[in-house]
C-alpha cells in the first residue's frame, strides 16, 4: 500500500555568517493513513525544521534544497504557493503548541475555530457556528456549546491544547503534523492528548506524525519511531522491536534515560557530551564524539541509514547485525 506521506531525501539549510547549517540531511520517511509516527531526538537535532519542512514553512533564511514531499503521491514542494496554502490545513495540518499566544485572546474559541471552517469551506455564520461547537466536541472539550463561547482565557492548558488540534482539523487534513504538542502540559493531560491523537488516528485514517523529545510519553500511543540526530535519522522501526533492542547507540542512550519501574533513574547514564553544533560537525559519524562503541572507521565514514529486518533501519557502522541478516 502506498504511504499517505513519503519523504524523500530531504534536505533543509539555515544560512549562518560562519557556515550553512544543515538542519535536516537527506531525510526520507513515510507514514501510512491510520498510523502515528513519532520524531524523538535531543534538542537541537531538527526535529522542528523537518516538520515545518513538510508543509513548507520552514522560517527564513532557512531553505529546502533538496528532496521530495509527497501527500497521496502529490509533490507538495512542486505546487503553487497559493496551492500549497490549500493544501496546508486541507492536506496536511500543523498542530501548534500550547505555549499561551497560539490562540488569539480577543476572540472566543468557537468563533476562532468558525474562522478557520469559513477559509475552507462555504459555510454562512451560523453553520459555521454549529460546525465549530462539532469541532470542539470531536476532540473532548465537554461541554461544547457553552465553550464555543468562551474565550481562551477560560480554558484550562489542557483544553486550549484540544481547540488548537480541533482547528487543525477543522479543514479535514488527512495527516496531522505535531510538534510536541503535550510538552508544556502535566502527565495526565499529556496522555489525553496523546490519546485523543492515537483515536482520531484510528478511526479517521489520520496519519500522524508526532515530533516530541520524549520516548517513554509516546511508547504506548506509536506505531512506530524514527529518532533524529544532527539533521539524520539514526534509526527507526516498529515501537515495540525498536524500544526492546536498539539498534544505534544514540537511541540506547535516549532509552536510558526513560524511567522504567524498579529501576531508579539516577542510576540510568544519560548520554556524555552535547549534541554538535551543525554548523560545524565532526568528521564521520556525528555521534561519535559522545558515542562508547566508537571505533576509528567511525570518525572515518559517515554511515547511511541501512535496513535491519523487521521494518528498521540503522545507520551505525557498529551496530550488531540483524537476525535476518540482511545488514
Ligand atoms: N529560524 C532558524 N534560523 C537559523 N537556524 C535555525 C532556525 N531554527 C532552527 N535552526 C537551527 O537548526 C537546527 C535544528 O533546530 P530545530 O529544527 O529547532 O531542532 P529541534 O526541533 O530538534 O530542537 C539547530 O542547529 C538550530 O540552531
Ligand atoms: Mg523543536
Amino acid at each position: 500500500m502506498a504511504a499517505l506521506l513519503e519523504v524523500r531525501e530531504l534536505c533543509v539549510d539555515y544560512p549562518r555568517p560562519d557556515g550553512t547549517v544543515r538542519a535536516v540531511d537527506r531525510v526520507s520517511l513515510h507514514v501510512h493513513a491510520g498510523e502515528v509516527v513519532a520524531l524523538v531526538g535531543e534538542s537541537g537535532c531538527g526535529k522542528s525544521t523537518l516538520g515545518l519542512a513538510l508543509l513548507s514553512l520552514v522560517p527564513s533564511p532557512g531553505r529546502i534544497t533538496a528532496g521530495r514531499v509527497l501527500l497521496a503521491g502529490e509533490d507538495l514542494l512542486a505546487l503553487p504557493e497559493r496551492e500549497l496554502r490549500r493544501k496546508r490545513g486541507a492536506g496536511i495540518a500543523w498542530v501548534p503548541q500550547e505555549t499561551g499566544d497560539a490562540l488569539n485572546p480577543v476572540l472566543t474559541v468557537g468563533a476562532q475555530v468558525a474562522e478557520v471552517l469559513r477559509a475552507h469551506r462555504p459555510l454562512d455564520r451560523e453553520e459555521a457556528r454549529r460546525e465549530a461547537v462539532r469541532a470542539l466536541a470531536r476532540v473532548g472539550i465537554p461541554d461544547p456549546e457553552r465553550r464555543a463561547r468562551q474565550y481562551p482565557h477560560e480554558y484550562s492548558g489542557g483544553m486550549k491544547q484540544r481547540a488548537l488540534l480541533a482547528m487543525a482539523l477543522a479543514a479535514g487534513p488527512r495527516m496531522l503534523v505535531a510538534d510536541e504538542p503535550t510538552t508544556a502540559l502535566d502527565v495526565t493531560l499529556q496522555a489525553g492528548i496523546l490519546d485523543l491523537l492515537r483515536r482520531l488516528a484510528g478511526q479517521e485514517d489520520l496519519g500522524v506524525l508526532l515530533v516530541t523529545h520524549d520516548l517513554g510519553v509516546v511508547a504506548a500511543l506509536c506505531d512506530r519511531v524514527l529518532v533524529m540526530y544532527a539533521g539524520r535519522v539514526v534509526e527507526e522501526g516498529p515501537v515495540d522491536a525498536l524500544f526492546a533492542a536498539p539498534l544505534h547507540p544514540y537511541t540506547e542512550g535516549l532509552l536510558a534515560g526513560v524511567p522504567r519501574p524498579g529501576i531508579p533513574r539516577g542510576r540510568l547514564p544519560a548520554i556524555p557530551g552535547q549534541v554538535p553544533d551543525l554548523a560545524h560537525l565532526p568528521p564521520g559519524c556525528a555521534f561519535a564524539p559522545r558515542c562508547s562503541r566508537a571505533t576509528d572507521r567511525c570518525r572515518d565514514r559517515v554511515p547511511v541509514l541501512e535496513p535491519a529486518g523487521e521494518g528498521r533501519a540503522v545507520a551505525c557502522l557498529e551496530a550488531p547485525p540483524s537476525r535476518e541478516g540482511v545488514r
